[in-house]
């Protein structure tokens, strides 16, 4: 192996950029040569790749959003178009891949593996919803931009006595939600993976006012409905001064956290080890604390654990 290419896929995520340097130095550290691959899979297919030097990383570890451009391409999942990327790798002399996106991208990594150029999948997306790691690059910092809306809106909502009904991201996962609900104090949070009672939210939303909690903040993960419609619904139940405010892609941007830089420049630089050591078809995770690698076919018939008990947390801290 000598040229590695290296692409991001799917909805961008804050600290990608970090796992690109990471991918990228550790490889020139090896003595690898290394291309960039613009818009994930489309840009593989239209030929959009360019030599990255050390110079070319410089200082991106804490930028946001991607360097390489992102993009959805379902299109790949047809032979003809990854005949056409396979091309492009052989024009530009690449051997092997990082790719760093969630699901959807994993499935063009694995093809391409399967056409014999070995990809390992980096898990690049603020929804948390992948299997195998306890983590996705981009979560932490989506979580904090979170929390740090939700704060200002509790001063709000305090100041008028009111009820904020608070959409955040995660499609069906609700790792986002349950996070942000317990570090921003909560008096609910509403996700895909639990059942909720409208009656019994309503039912609570009263008692803690009448014990002299006059203002709430209620996570919803988009997964479930939307904040408008939620709060329409609650305000069936009472006179609760409900808002509701969706958070949208304001989420997805921004400077990484430490934890999430960190995250991905151990992930990138473990994907360049595991592409040295002639692997293919593997998803890095992090588990307990540790690297991890799983075949990607076993990701594609899991689903990722959400920590559910931070559910309970909520609902047994805002009594
Ligand atoms: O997967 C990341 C994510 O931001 C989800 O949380 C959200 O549902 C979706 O992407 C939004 O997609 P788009 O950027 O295409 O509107």
């Amino acid at each position: 192996m000598k040229r590695i290419g290296i692409m991001t896929s799917g909805g961008d995520a804050p600290g990608m950029n970090a796992a690109v340097r990471a991918v990228s130095r550790k490889a020139l550290t090896e003595g690898l040569e290394v291309f960039g691959i613009n818009y994930g899979f489309a840009g593989l297919v239209a030929g959009d790749i360019f030599q990255i030097d050390a110079a070319a990383v410089n200082d991106v570890i804490k930028r946001g959003g991607t360097m390489l451009y992102s993009a959805r391409y379902p299109e790949f999942e047809k032979e003809e178009v990854q005949l056409k990327g396979i091309a492009q790798l052989n024009k530009f002399g690449i051997d092997a891949l990082v790719v760093i996106g969630g699901d959807g991208s994993y499935h063009g990594a694995l093809k391409l593996t399967q056409h014999g150029y070995n990809a390992i999948g980096l898990p690049g997306t603020i929804d948390n919803d992948i299997p195998y790691t306890d983590f996705t690059i981009g979560f932490d910092t989506a979580v904090n931009t979170a929390l740090d809306a939700i704060d200002k809106l509790n001063d709000t909502a305090a100041s008028h006595e009111r009820t904020f009904v608070v959409e955040v991201m995660g499609r069906n996962c609700g790792d986002i939600a349950m996070w942000a609900a317990v570090a921003g104090g909560a008096a609910d949070v509403i996700i895909p993976e639990h059942d909720y009672d409208i009656e019994k939210v309503a039912e609570k939303l009263r008692s803690s006012r009448q014990r002299g909690q006059k203002h709430a903040i209620i996570v919803l993960a988009e997964g479930v409905m939307h904040a408008d419609e939620f709060a329409d619904k609650l305000a069936k139940y009472g006179d609760f001064q409900l808002r509701a405010t969706t958070l949208g892609h304001v989420q997805r941007g921004g400077n990484p956290t430490a934890k999430d830089r960190v995250l991905a420049s151990e992930m990138g630089a473990y994907a360049v080890e595991l592409l040295m050591q002639g692997k293919g078809g593997l998803a890095v995770g992090i588990q307990n604390n540790k690297l991890v690698n799983h075949a990607m076919t076993d990701l594609f018939n899991s689903k990722h654990e959400s920590q559910l008990e931070l559910h309970k947390l909520v609902e047994d801290l805002s009594y």
